[in-house]
């Protein structure tokens, strides 16, 4: 058994189940040295007043003050890191002229290593600022880059599943930016996997590979088959976009004659370590391949609302066993933070399901059944994204491991003051999902350890 080595002293928000807040009103959080919650001791536990002296006097402990607060860790599944100097700008063409002309450029200038490393590690800096603990990169085809990325997030203390991205087919893809063969393409990603596994032996939050065929129409089947026997090969974590706009989707099923979902099946891309990114054209056929497979949904709602010419119906693919966890998806998506995907999310899905053109009839303008809370998608954010990378995160629980945001609702300037009005404590984690900003981060813990501190 691991001894136990700090404990965390204050209330907190959590969903252990789809749809349901649980508030743990000043709780004790035991953490041993492995950084996984060992026992949560209630303040109605009749040994609650010893385990706090005890505690105080044997652990490392942090206590919160008035007005502070913990929320799990935010797990982001989908991140373009390279694509963060063009984060909120060159939004408006779609999605194919914007790889082309934006993406691709910027992409091709992480061949320079020290470029890499000024942006990986702003970009890891900033995504822990906003409490996010764990993120699924796509790096680019480079393997030094990518691997630098890995050991930018060991560094500083974030779970990062990264993937070197492969774009092998030669018409498709400039030869100023893609994988010069695919063979090369597959060998490069065989070393990637070995090259990130090595950074992980000495790191305690992990790090993972992630085999990242881009999508579908990036690249030859051969490499698309050869990814899913790497995969197999590695037991490791996949992803790619998946029937994210029409362009895609229609693309797709002209080349094979199917939908990207089930050509991914068929080349060995989906399982329980597979996370697709968008998804916002899943059939309930797709639904069902999804939920069998044990494939989970990234889902990207700003970058939907730019590119994906379509809403992601996560309440139906919920109810049909799909894991779903959320994605800023910088930098299709603006924003790097999951409170703003939170809030829009629950946006996207009011719009669905009212529909958005009043010259319709209401009864025929939306998708009845569509909209989801804003506790469903803060458990999206945080539960839903452990689900989907099978990883004990996001629920404040004996087992879970210990990644925490410090809120503080008083923070200087701060606009989450109810004025005492109102004392129902889910009034509070709504406006601390709608109105908190960076400002009411105080700190942020990854396996235990504090890796910021505002
Ligand atoms: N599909 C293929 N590449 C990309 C990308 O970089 N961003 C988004 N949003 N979709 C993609
Ligand atoms: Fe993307």
């Amino acid at each position: 058994m691991n001894t136990i080595k700090k404990a965390f002293k204050g209330s907190a928000f959590h969903t252990k189940e789809y749809g349901k807040l649980e508030f743990l009103e000043d709780v004790l959080i035991k953490v041993d040295s492995n950084g996984i919650i060992s026992e949560i001791v209630n303040k109605d536990n009749k040994n609650y007043e010893e385990e706090l002296i005890y505690a105080k006097n044997n652990y490392e402990f942090v206590e919160l003050s008035d007005g502070e607060y913990f929320l799990p860790g935010f797990v982001d599944l989908h991140v373009h890191a390279p694509q963060w100097p063009q984060a909120g700008m060159a939004l408006d063409e779609p999605l194919n002229v914007w790889l082309d002309e934006c993406t691709f450029p910027l992409e091709a200038k992480y061949s320079d290593i020290n470029f890499a490393r000024e942006v990986y590690t702003d970009l890891v800096t900033q995504y822990l600022a906003r409490g996010t603990t764990t993120a699924m990169y796509f790096a680019t085809i480079h393997n030094e880059a990518s691997l630098e990325l890995a050991k930018i997030c060991a560094k500083l203390g974030q779970r990062g599943l990264v993937g070197k991205v492969v774009m092998d087919d030669p018409v498709m893809n400039p030869d100023f930016y893609r994988d010069k063969s695919t063979s090369e393409a597959l060998d490069n990603t065989e070393k990637f996997i070995l090259d990130v596994k090595k950074v992980a032996e000495n790191c305690i939050q992990g790090v993972y590979p992630v085999i990242t065929p881009r999508f579908v129409p990036s690249c030859t089947d051969e490499a698309l088959l050869g990814l899913g026997k790497l995969a197999k090969k590695y037991n490791t974590y996949v992803q790619s976009h998946c029937s994210e706009g029409q362009w895609e989707h229609d693309f797709v099923k002209e080349r094979f004659g199917k939908r990207d979902t089930e050509v991914l099946e068929k080349f060995g891309l989906l399982g329980k370590k597979s996370v697709m990114a968008h998804c916002n054209f899943l059939n309930e056929e797709d639904g069902e391949i999804f939920a069998k497979t044990g494939t989970a949904v990234g889902h990207c709602p700003i970058s939907n609302s730019y590119f994906a010419n379509a809403v992601l119906p996560v309440k139906r693919l919920k109810s049909q066993g799909v894991d779903i966890g959320l994605g800023t998806d910088i930098s299709g998506g603006f924003s790097p933070s999951l409170y703003e995907n939170i809030r829009h999310a629950v946006m996207v899905s009011r719009m669905l399901e009212d529909g958005v053109d009043a010259k319709k009839c209401s009864c025929e303008r939306g998708v009845s059944n569509s909209r989801i809370s804003v506790i469903e998608a803060f458990y999206l954010a945080t539960t839903g994204g452990g689900e989907s990378l099978q990883l004990p995160l996001g629920k404040i629980e004996k087992g879970y491991i210990c990644d925490l945001q410090v809120i503080d609702t008083k923070a200087k300037n701060n606009i989450l003051s109810d004025f005492g009005v109102f004392p129902k404590k889910e009034h509070l984690l709504q406006k601390i999902i709608y109105l908190a900003t960076v400002e009411n981060i105080k700190e942020v813990y990854v396996q235990g350890n504090l890796v910021h501190k505002k």
